[in-house]
């Protein structure tokens, strides 16, 4: 199964729209504050450190590029061609290689296993706002990536973190200005039950080595001038 027209179009149309500077979309945190703080608590249940990385759903590629610093072999994959044209742009030294995929595509994630074997996959913030039919194909689509000896660490927006978002986008004065796109481009962030995830992974064959919660930092302040921070959390799997 991959994604319908209606949800490519929506994420195309988003990075159509996106500026290229970094820090100019919501989620766009430094590096330092994201995946800088994943990667510690990912490294310790790399079965095999040495597969190529791939960050899946890598957007305009931030943490991609962070990835490419420490590891040899990086490949940021996104399902919109526009997104992989930031990241290109971004990528000056050209350290990671980028690839269009729809990860809920059997045959697509099928395709880039057959070519890299294994790997290691990052993935932020991509299941939390996919449509519900495809959840279970992307969650697949990381299995069959990871293969036997590769390892995911997803970090997704927890459920809570829907109902501060509806609550920012219901404020009077409309959205702030960074999430006013997501919500007009007809992405709709926050809609996964928590213990959905767990369910999809063990479906998909994959077990959970570990997981826990971390709010999610975005770009966005509040009046007062302090970060959004959404709840989210985060798991390690692969094949037990
Ligand atoms: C919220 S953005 C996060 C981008 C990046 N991971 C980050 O943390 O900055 C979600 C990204 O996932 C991509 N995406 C959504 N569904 C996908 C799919 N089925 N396959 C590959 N990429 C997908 C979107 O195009 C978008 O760039």
């Amino acid at each position: 199964m991959s994604v319908t027209t209606r949800y490519r179009d929506a994420w195309e149309g988003f990075w159509q729209e996106a500026p290229d500077e970094q820090g100019a979309v919501f989620w766009d945190a430094e590096p330092a504050l994201t995946v800088g703080v994943h990667l510690p608590l990912f490294e310790p249940h790399l079965a095999a450190p040495g597969l190529p990385f791939v960050d899946l759903g890598c957007g305009n590629g931030t943490q991609t590029r962070f990835l490419a610093d420490r590891y040899p072999h990086v490949v940021g994959a996104d399902l919109s061609a526009a997104a992989l044209d930031h990241a290109r742009r971004a990528d000056r030294a050209g350290q990671a290689a980028y690839r269009l995929l729809d990860a809920a595509e059997k045959s697509e994630a099928e395709t880039l296993h057959a070519e890299l074997g294994d790997v290691n996959v990052y993935m932020r913030g991509v299941l939390h706002q996919c449509e519900p039919g495809d959840r279970q194909p992307l969650v697949d689509g990381v299995a069959a990536l990871v293969g036997e000896r590769g390892r995911a660490f997803l970090v997704e927006l927890a459920e809570a973190a829907g109902l501060v978002l509806r609550g920012l986008a219901q404020r009077p004065e409309g959205p702030p200005g960074k999430l006013a796109p997501v919500f007009r481009h007809g992405i709709a962030p926050g809609e996964v039950a928590d213990d959905a995830v767990p369910e999809y992974l063990r479906s998909a064959g994959l077990t959970v080595f570990a997981s826990g919660e971390l709010p999610l930092v975005t770009t966005e302040c509040l009046a007062d001038g302090s970060r959004i921070e959404l709840p989210s959390r985060w798991v390690v799997a692969g094949r037990g």
